[in-house]
């Protein structure tokens, strides 16, 4: 009898821990939200376990997720959906069947989250994502399956993805799809609005790219490594989905599986001399509103002590930190949408890039949802479907309509 109650209390007492999180009132459907991220932080507990023990790597682990949401590639009514290999690189391609005269149709690319560690192409949220925008927006999406870290780092998730879309602009492609290359976007959520903003900017200073983007849509995106202190990355270290050390952790294995970057990360003390003149691209007392400055007070990373040499060139390549090129490489850019969310550490990477694509000229649209928190455009699917994603949905694809 003695055992069973300790036990009794014993997994009540860990289930109140793990379900329990301290959540703001502004969060919309708090409790769902709860439930949600106390699956996520077992999952991450038991990836950190199995790590330490030397059962499998973190990443590893946490790839249960992007398998478990898998769904088969399917044609329905409205959209052929088949596989492709662009350039080497395996790509989803959604067709809309909406006859239209012979009229040529538009086209977004579309680039996964995950932290470019995690996620597919082929997750049900993602799946249903192009699905809509094909059938909606009578357009084809080519949704690109890039290889992820810790197998693979920094550059290859951008070549990949570069390699791919390369061949999609191709004049022979895009006839092959019916594509108006006038009225092609690209886009992406999370890691993936890091690579479509990193995407947009190479594409321009390409010499052999002739094919201009009509549009640039990024959905709560990572745009800077520079500085991990941001007021969103403090105010929001320990929010559901995406805390502080698993962005952290994102970022380093983005770059290397040596843990002394995220070490050095963790403190924000990985910035060397060489990026110390890049520091004033990312300076969030200069481009956020006062509203989030307020409460904080400015001190730039410190530089000078760091010995990661080796990945010092990627944490200043602005194809990793879209945010770190001068206003002349940004006024030539597409039209953007920047989504945010209050409650996200990457909340001010998105706000300092609307602030400076703005400044710099560029059209932009900054949709910011008080109750949101990271990943939420995601949160579609039963059972966590969360009303505030199916807003964001509705308002991102009906920005696209309007705008490509
Ligand atoms: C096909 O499109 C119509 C009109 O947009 C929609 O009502 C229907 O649900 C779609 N079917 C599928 C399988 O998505
Ligand atoms: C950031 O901006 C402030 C002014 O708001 C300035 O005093 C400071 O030197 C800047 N720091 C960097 C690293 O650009
Ligand atoms: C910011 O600096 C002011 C003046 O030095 C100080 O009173 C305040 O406590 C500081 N705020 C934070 C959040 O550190």
């Amino acid at each position: 009898m003695g055992s069973k109650v300790i036990f009794l209390l014993l997994t009540g007492a860990l289930t109140a821990y793990y379900i329990y999180s301290p959540i703001p009132d502004g969060v919309e459907e708090k409790w769902k939200l709860m439930l949600a991220d106390s699956f996520f932080r077992s999952l991450s507990h038991l990836a950190d376990f199995t790590e330490l023990v030397g059962l499998k790597d973190y990443m590893g682990v946490m790839m249960f997720i992007t398998f478990a949401e898998r769904v088969p590639l399917s044609t329905d009514n409205n959209v052929t959906v088949t596989e492709s290999v662009f350039n080497g690189v395996e790509v989803v391609v959604y067709e809309p069947h909406r006859h239209s005269n012979g009229e040529l149709r538009r086209a977004v690319i579309y680039l996964h989250g995950g932290g470019w560690c995690l996620g597919s192409s082929r997750m049900g949220p993602y799946d249903l994502l192009a699905r809509r925008i094909a059938n909606e927006l009578n357009a084809v999406v080519v949704s690109v399956e890039y290889r992820l870290a810790p197998a693979h780092h920094f550059p290859v998730q951008f070549d990949d993805v570069y390699g791919a879309v390369k061949h999609f602009l191709k004049d022979a492609t895009l006839a092959q799809y019916s594509v108006d290359v006038k009225r092609i976007a690209v886009s992406g959520d999370s890691a993936g609005g890091n690579l479509a903003a990193a995407l947009a900017q190479q594409l321009q200073q390409d010499p052999e790219q002739q094919v201009e983007l009509k549009a640039q849509a990024l959905l709560y995106p990572a745009l800077q490594t520079l500085d991990l202190n941001t007021p969103s990355y403090q105010q929001n270290a320990h929010m559901p989905i995406l805390p502080r050390t698993l962005m952290v952790r994102f970022w380093s294995e983005y770059f290397t599986t040596d843990k002394s970057l995220y070490e050095a990360m963790m403190t924000n003390s990985h910035n060397s001399l060489e990026s110390s003149h890049l520091l004033k691209f990312v300076n969030w007392s200069v481009f956020l509103p006062e509203t989030y400055r307020l409460r904080y007070n400015y001190t730039a990373p410190s530089t000078g002590s760091s010995d990661n040499s080796k990945t010092i060139s990627a944490i200043t390549d602005p194809r990793a930190s879209p945010l770190l090129v001068e206003d002349a490489q940004l006024k030539v850019l597409p039209r953007a949408y920047i989504m945010t969310c209050e409650y996200d550490v990457l909340r001010d990477d998105g706000i300092m890039y609307a602030t400076r694509l703005r400044r710099a000229g560029v059209q932009v649209t900054h949709e910011h949802y008080k109750g949101g928190f990271h990943g939420a455009m995601m949160f579609t699917v039963w059972p966590t479907d969360f009303q505030i994603g199916h807003r964001m949905l509705n308002n991102y694809i009906g920005w696209l309509d309007e705008n490509l």
